[in-house]
């Protein structure tokens, strides 16, 4: 059977297993890839070969310099172990390996998985030709092939016990597209096949045809192709191959977190580059831009946290961070106004100390587990603005740590306070961030909020903020922090017989609230502001 009747028949047996759903998310996904140009920008017949070095599965080095000595060379890329296309191509090759090897050439295969499945997909393939391990795709990035597999994709895959992003050694599922060349040994690319549809592959037939046509018309001496090609115009170094070799200059930090994390934020940010064409002049303000948030900031400021606030950033990353269930507390952003060592407070305390803070307000609840067992000794750490939507650091003419308090829940789970009303209140704006606000056309207001801290001994520490209910900006929070479940209503007690049960002395906003926690390790916050001095 020719290959490409194998692959209609591995196409018929997968469309018949898949219901209609999947059969239409994968074609999209397809056509996504094929939207993106992934396969016409790769390289192509008539580029020349960016040259390589790597380990195949058994752990030999392979040099394509080294190859091309000997005669031309063909590359056949493939997705992995798990993709029955590429297995029904790999064994192709193997078949075709004594026509390639009667012409003078060699081929290898390369593989985007770690060495172990790599040593696998050889193994159940009876393969006896390298099959070499491309390690972050770093060699397939040179050939401009890679892209991310559709996430709706990955999550049949995984369904099929199939985790590509694991099988590669990667945080994504990075592959390859399916690719062939014959590269001449001058590094000439003569035949390319690379396209979007991973079901489709290099036609046998081709790739022996063009070495058959190699080596009749220049001789398949080693040394008569770079020879007949001399003068041929190199192609321009792309800009995928210095990703690559960025890529490859992180590959001792392999391993670690920090690798980790600065290997992803390299492939983003020149990805990014590249899909919005981003412009030298425009990376320089984006530099300069930095440079002012960073010298904007003191201890009593940071610019840097309030940028990744109204980017929406902090959200992102605390709520996959917190991984709380339904009903639980959620997060919301610590913001840069955090100040550490809060005085602790009895139950009861006012964290009012000033003379003219705001409407007077009690906050009061219990702190309880998920089942509703009262959490005894969780300490809530509380902090909010003055009437005037000032904190208490960024203010001379407040007390030190007003309305900043902490306080412990009693042996049922209660706690109880007494600070002022939360008002709305802007986000710094006369720094950069102000500048992006403006620029983007937003405003810079944050609807009213108290922030409370919440940690217990075996439960998740959840940072977050509990929002007023009748806020003009609850719908357009500045920094996006906004959750509905800490959307909370506070009611006025001013009848006079309720006063003194609560310790008022007149009327006052009323909040009853229960912490729920969530089973869990306890965490530090990381970060806490200072007080800037009376000038
Ligand atoms: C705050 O609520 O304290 C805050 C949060 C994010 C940015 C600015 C302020
Ligand atoms: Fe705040």
């Amino acid at each position: 059977m020719s290959l490409e009747d194998q692959l209609a028949a591995q196409r018929h047996r997968a469309y018949a297993l898949r219901s209609p759903e999947e059969r239409e998310v994968r074609a999209a996904a397809v056509t996504a890839v094929a939207d993106a140009r992934v396969a016409e920008r790769a390289v192509h017949e008539g580029d020349q070969m960016p040259q390589f070095r790597l380990e195949a599965a058994g752990g030999v080095a392979v040099d394509t310099v080294e190859l091309l000595r000997h005669g031309p060379l063909v590359i056949s890329f493939y997705r992995g172990g798990w993709c029955p296309y590429c297995n029904i191509e790999l064994r192709s090759l193997q078949r075709m390996l004594p026509d390639i090897q009667a012409l003078g050439a060699s081929l290898i295969a390369i593989s985007p998985e770690v060495p172990d499945r790599t040593a696998l997909a050889v193994k159940d393939n009876a393969l006896t030709f390298p099959v070499l391990v491309d390690s972050g795709n770093v060699v397939a990035r040179q050939f401009r092939l890679t892209h991310q597999i559709d996430p709706r994709v990955v999550s049949y895959q995984l369904g099929n016990g199939n985790d590509v992003a694991a099988y590669n050694g990667m945080d994504i599922a990075e592959v390859p597209l399916p690719a062939t060349y014959v590269v001449s040994p001058d590094g000439l690319v003569r035949y390319s096949f690379v396209n979007a549809d991973y079901t489709k592959r290099a036609d046998p037939e081709a790739i022996v045809g063009v070495l058959r046509d190699l080596a009749a018309g220049l001789g398949a001496q080693p040394g008569a192709f770079a020879e007949a090609t001399a003068g041929t115009r190199q192609a321009a170094f792309s800009s995928e191959q210095i990703t690559a070799e960025v890529l490859a200059a992180l590959s001792s930090s392999g391993g670690t977190r920090a690798g980790e994390i600065l290997g992803a934020v390299i492939r983003h940010a020149h990805d990014l580059a590249r899909e919005i064409r981003l412009q030298p002049r425009e990376l320089l303000a984006a530099a300069d831009f930095l440079r002012r948030c960073g010298e904007i900031s003191n201890e009593a400021r940071h610019e840097l946290i309030l940028l990744a606030d109204v980017l929406g950033l902090t959200m992102v990353v605390d709520t996959e961070a917190a991984d709380v269930a339904g009903g639980a507390l959620e997060s919301s952003v610590l913001g840069p106004f955090y100040r550490e060592g809060a005085p602790w407070e009895p139950n009861g305390a006012n964290i009012s100390r000033g003379t003219d803070d705001g409407e007077p307000a009690r906050i009061h609840g219990r702190v309880l587990s998920a089942s509703g067992t009262p959490v005894s000794g969780a300490v809530l750490d509380v902090w909010g603005t003055n009437r005037h939507g000032l904190y208490e650091n960024v203010d001379p003419s407040q007390p030190d740590y007003n309305l900043r308090g902490r306080f412990r829940s009693g042996p049922d789970g209660s706690y109880d306070l007494r600070t002022v009303k939360p008002v709305s209140y802007p986000v710094p704006s006369d720094g950069p961030v102000g500048e992006l606000l403006r620029v983007t056309g937003r405003h810079n207001m944050r609807p009213a909020h108290v922030h409370v801290i919440a940690s217990a001994a075996g439960y998740q520490s959840i940072v977050t903020e509990l929002f007023t209910d009748d806020d003009p900006y609850l719908g357009s929070d500045a920094v996006f922090g906004v959750k509905p479940s800490l959307v909370v209503r506070y009611s006025r007690v001013d009848e006079p017989e309720a006063l003194p049960a609560a310790g008022r002395s007149g009327p006052y906003w009323d909040l009853e609230y229960d912490f729920i926690l969530t089973p869990g390790q306890a965490s530090p916050t990381g970060f806490s502001t200072g007080r800037r001095p009376a000038a």
